[in-house]
């Protein structure tokens, strides 16, 4: 047994890498701004890595902002010491100083992400997270002959961390973006791009892996290739049941890998993206960004250069197009039977939306939003606040008093019709940094119900830590009675991020477990003996905090976003690590 333990060790790697935060000049749009990126890359860099193997990070915080970065989607098994949400499991990396983020790559093949986790900063400082089958492992699915990443992003003509801090001030809506951008470049359709538009070869015939991933701030998308049929095979680092599709809808904060033939005549087709906007009365940005997919023996027509024809544009669905977005996400299935909690322990219904906050003095310059209020979100009536003088998981082991409260609410405080006309007295929630507690093990289902106040909307909801099986959504009220029957416990989607249909409800199911490996556990007896001060305290107080939230950057800010408590189980294998020795301190 022990030297099997020991060849599966030989296989895994540990990648070492340094992520060097600094300002480097990016012109876009025109115009050159002092961006912040990761090594002067925009996007950042790729890590591409094998399922079981180690990623060993150090960030070096050369820029003027304090700092962290989040594995978008790694479950981070007993070790949320490397999750990186500023203020939930660590203090922000100060300007000048360092933190390595450790962690291993346990049971998930696919495509994730890293960004940046402070304030606006992943607007500029995010990257592609490739996890390969183990070696001797393939895909379920023919081996594809080029595998692309196509980074989505949003680009503000402006300094992002400037944009979030007027929003802030004012208390209304956060500037739109001025353009989308595929890996960086907004493409062909904007002023001064065209030149730098992102172009894709390929060879006639070959079959391609296209790794999509959501990067931008605000904003769901649509994406097509022109004349190209697309077939989803996995969506956040999940396979799933293979089908067809001519667009996807992808929300903030998802990945979905689809694979795709070079089939059609040699020549140039538009991948592109655009707004899928639910928000009424609001405003988005509602430029499209493309590439080129280019097929590498064009007609001799392409060869002359200047007279080849402009590629097509694919038909992208108009951007209030629910009946799409849902069909296309409710296709999503699991490729065989998946484990779904079925007796459940904590039946949680978590209300989601905005708010405004009245103000004394309408007129006030901090009250510009909607008559003279704040924008504010909240999740069952509580607006989450970050705290400002520890993390969440530092002051939990630290024994710090007054830093949050253990009473988030299971259900909304009051009972409401949540999608009709709601009174004016509940569009105003409560601050608070509530957390709810789970014991290790529990089984939970979540309901997210999207509200009416303000406006219904698609709330992409991510949850740090795990993946959940998407059981079911549906427009309206969620009702308990007629809707739960409906559930699909079968081949539910596995995900990190979800969205609410707008208007709707969506149901998930997980377990609060964090099931160890034996390997790891060998040298995690080694660890502890040698660190036995701070093993007492983490066996015995231990615990893990994660973030859920909505992934629109603007909501988050606003406070529609908790935290779960994950009590520790028995033994090691159940509690989480010691904290690691340059956690930074806040
Ligand atoms: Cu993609 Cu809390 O993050």
């Amino acid at each position: 047994m022990l030297l099997g333990f020991l060849t599966t060790a030989s296989q895994a790697e540990t990648h070492y890498h340094e992520f060097v935060i600094q300002a480097k000049p990016v012109k876009r749009l025109c115009r050159t701004h002092d961006t912040i990126t990761v090594n002067g890359q925009f996007p950042g860099p790729t890590l591409e890595v094998r399922d079981g193997d180690t990623l060993v990070i150090k960030a070096i915080n050369n820029a003027r902002y304090n700092i962290t970065l989040h594995w978008h989607g790694v479950r981070q098994l007993r070790n949320p010491w490397a999750d990186g949400p500023e203020y939930v499991t660590q203090c922000p990396i100060l300007p000048g100083r360092s933190y390595t983020y450790r962690f291993t790559i346990q049971n998930q093949e696919g495509t994730l992400w890293w960004h940046a986790h402070s304030k606006w900063l992943r607007a500029t400082v995010y990257g592609a997270l490739i996890i390969y089958p183990k070696l001797g492992s393939t895909y379920p699915f023919p081996m594809p002959k080029r595998e692309i990443p196509i980074l989505l992003g949003e680009w503000w003509d402006r300094n992002p961390m400037d944009v979030l801090k007027q929003a802030t001030f004012t208390g209304a809506a956060p500037n739109v973006s001025d353009a989308y951008t595929i890996n960086g470049q907004p493409g062909d359709l904007y002023r001064c791009s065209s030149k730098e538009t992102v172009r894709f070869p390929v060879d006639s015939g070959e079959t391609i892996l296209l790794r999509i991933i959501n990067s931008a701030l605000n904003q769901e998308l649509f994406f097509a290739v022109a004349d190209h049929r697309l077939t989803v095979v996995s969506v956040d680092a999940a396979y799933t049941k293979p089908f067809t599709t001519s667009v996807i809808m992808i929300a903030p904060g998802q990945t979905t890998n689809v694979l795709i033939t070079a089939d059609q005549t040699p020549g140039r087709y538009y991948m592109a993206a655009h707004a899928y906007n639910t928000a009424q009365n609001a405003a988005f940005d509602n430029t499209t960004t493309t590439a080129i997919l280019e097929y590498k023996y064009a007609p001799c027509n392409a060869k002359k250069g200047k007279s080849s024809p402009p590629p097509i544009l694919p038909q992208l669905p108009a951007y209030n197009d629910t009946n799409t977005a849902t069909a296309f996400t409710a296709q999503l299935r699991s490729p065989s039977q998946v484990k779904v909690p079925t007796q459940i322990d904590e039946n949680l219904f978590f209300t989601v939306g905005l708010g405004l906050i009245n103000c004394t003095n309408p007129n006030s310059p901090r009250c510009q939003g909607p008559n003279g209020t704040r924008f504010t979100a909240s999740i069952n009536n509580v607006s989450f606040a970050l705290p400002r003088r520890n993390s969440l998981m530092q002051a939990y082991y630290q024994g710090q008093p007054g830093i949050f409260t253990t009473d988030f609410p299971p259900v909304p405080p009051l009972q409401f019709d949540y999608t009709g006309n709601v009174s004016r007295g509940l569009w105003q929630p409560v601050p608070g940094t509530k957390l709810y507690k789970l014991k290790y093990g529990s089984k939970v289902q979540l309901v997210f119900q999207d509200t009416s106040i303000v406006t219904t909307e698609d709330h992409p909801m991510h949850l740090h830590g795990y993946h959940f099986a998407v059981v079911g959504m549906g427009f309206g009220n969620f009702n308990a009675a007629t809707d739960t029957a409906k559930f699909n416990l079968i081949d539910p989607p596995l995900r990190n991020t979800i969205g609410t249909p707008p208007g709707g409800w969506v149901a998930i199911r997980f377990v609060a477990d964090n099931p160890g490996n034996p390997l790891k556990f060998i040298f995690q007896q080694i660890f502890y003996i040698t660190n036995a001060v701070p093993l007492i305290h983490s066996l015995w107080y231990g615990t893990g905090i994660w973030l859920l939230h909505c992934h629109l950057d603007s909501h988050l800010n606003w406070g529609l976003a908790m935290s779960f408590l994950v009590e520790n189980g028995v033994g090691q294998l159940q509690s989480i690590q010691p904290p690691p020795l340059d956690l930074p301190q806040c």
